[in-house]
């Protein structure tokens, strides 16, 4: 959640899909759907192993020493292969997913009015509405957002935490602080399975950054003309995404060129490496592209934390991670302003990563 874009941006009218689908269930506007090779078209043959790695945190945590290392090498094939993995015994207190999944569906069932008190300002990332929206004619996702700076204090706009529901922004808090402990730990292990010191992100990040947004994603007359949330990589270090219980299928993960759907665990969350793993790893841990679809009857919530370093930190490959066979691939930037370029672009595969590719020229 970077600094507010100083000039407006117009992005023309933008249907509030819950209430777009209540007023016209089967109309699908225009501005959502999608051009013919963007259309989330299922590839019938998926690959062999299809589910994406499961890590058991418990083993990390207490197993004796074999079952630390054959997990920290699950993790460290995770990360490389699939840049995403479902982590179960999180330690985070089932009554609090379910209290903050059931107040977040609340929250997007109260009337418009109610939520517009917590509006999006196009161009920001913080407050109801769509994000990632920059221009007329850009394609819209079929998904209604809320999302909330949390920490540090600063970035947080105290006139966007809701009122209603009843024990919405407590619990927010209550959860963020779960998840900040989950990602501190996972970032421990993460680090283990790169041959680093434990502590070695803690120290680099600074006073971690970290935000919570909440997708709903209406069911969907025509779930094969819209997408739920455009392909994407996450400008954070580490996501952890909570799946709604019941709700459909919905997030895919780009993997060897096929989307490849990730098939909800109960109480398990969803991990995944964002960009600043893949720079200070020299790309070895990729933040791989995502996107979500829509279902034709089911509605879907998803609860997505974003932990990122400080805004001050310069991040680049750590050289370690370099040498003649894997050369330098991203230059040294400031995370602050890698943030303010991701949230003032719209979502796009991996594209806001160009921001710090090296463009090697081919010698001949
Ligand atoms: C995100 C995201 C996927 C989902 O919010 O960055 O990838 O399933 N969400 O909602
Ligand atoms: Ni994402």
């Amino acid at each position: 959640m970077a600094p507010v874009p100083l000039s407006p941006v117009k992005v023309g009218h933008i249907d509030d899909v819950q209430e777009l689908r209540n007023a016209k269930p089967t109309t699908i506007p225009e501005r959502f759907v999608r051009d013919m090779t963007e259309r989330p078209t299922l590839a019938t043959a998926l690959p062999s192993t299809s589910d994406i790695p499961v890590i058991d945190l418990s083993k990390l945590i207490k197993g004796d020493k074999d079952e630390v290392h054959s997990e920290i090498l699950k993790l460290g094939i995770a990360c490389e292969e699939w840049g995403f993995f479902q982590v179960i015994n999180h330690e985070i207190e089932l009554s609090l997913l379910e209290s903050i999944e059931k107040l977040a569906k609340e929250f997007f069932m109260l009337p418009l009015e109610e939520k517009q008190k917590y509006p999006m300002i196009p161009g920001t990332l913080q407050g109801y509405g769509q994000a990632f929206v920059f221009s007329e004619d850009q394609k819209l996702d079929w998904c209604n957002m809320f999302a909330l700076g949390v920490e540090p204090h600063f970035i947080r706009n105290p006139k966007l935490w809701p009122t209603r529901p009843a024990k919405f922004s407590e619990t927010v808090e209550l959860y963020s602080k779960e998840v900040r402990a989950l990602c501190n730990n996972l970032l421990k292990y993460i680090a283990m399975s790169l041959g680093m010191r434990q502590q070695a992100f803690e120290e680099m990040f600074g006073v971690a950054v970290q935000a919570i947004r909440m997708n709903y994603y209406p069911a969907c007359s025509r779930p094969d003309l819209v997408l739920g949330l455009s392909p994407h990589s996450d400008g954070s270090a580490l996501t952890v995404l909570q799946q709604g219980k019941g709700s459909s299928v919905g997030l895919q993960i780009l993997k060897d060129n096929t989307w490849v759907p990730v098939q909800p665990i109960p109480n398990a969350l969803v991990i995944n490496i964002g960009d600043t793993i893949e720079v200070l790893s020299n790309g070895k841990y990729k933040s791989v592209e995502h996107r979500a679809v829509t279902h034709k009857e089911k509605d879907r919530l998803s609860l997505v934390t974003f932990y990122a370093p400080s805004y001050e930190i310069e991040l680049g490959p750590m050289p370690e991670f370099v040498d003649e066979s894997n050369p330098c691939k991203y230059r040294r930037y400031n995370h602050g302003e890698y943030s303010k370029h991701y949230v003032t672009s719209k979502l796009q595969g991996k594209k806001a990563l160009d921001f710090a590719k090296i463009h090697t020229k081919i010698s001949n």
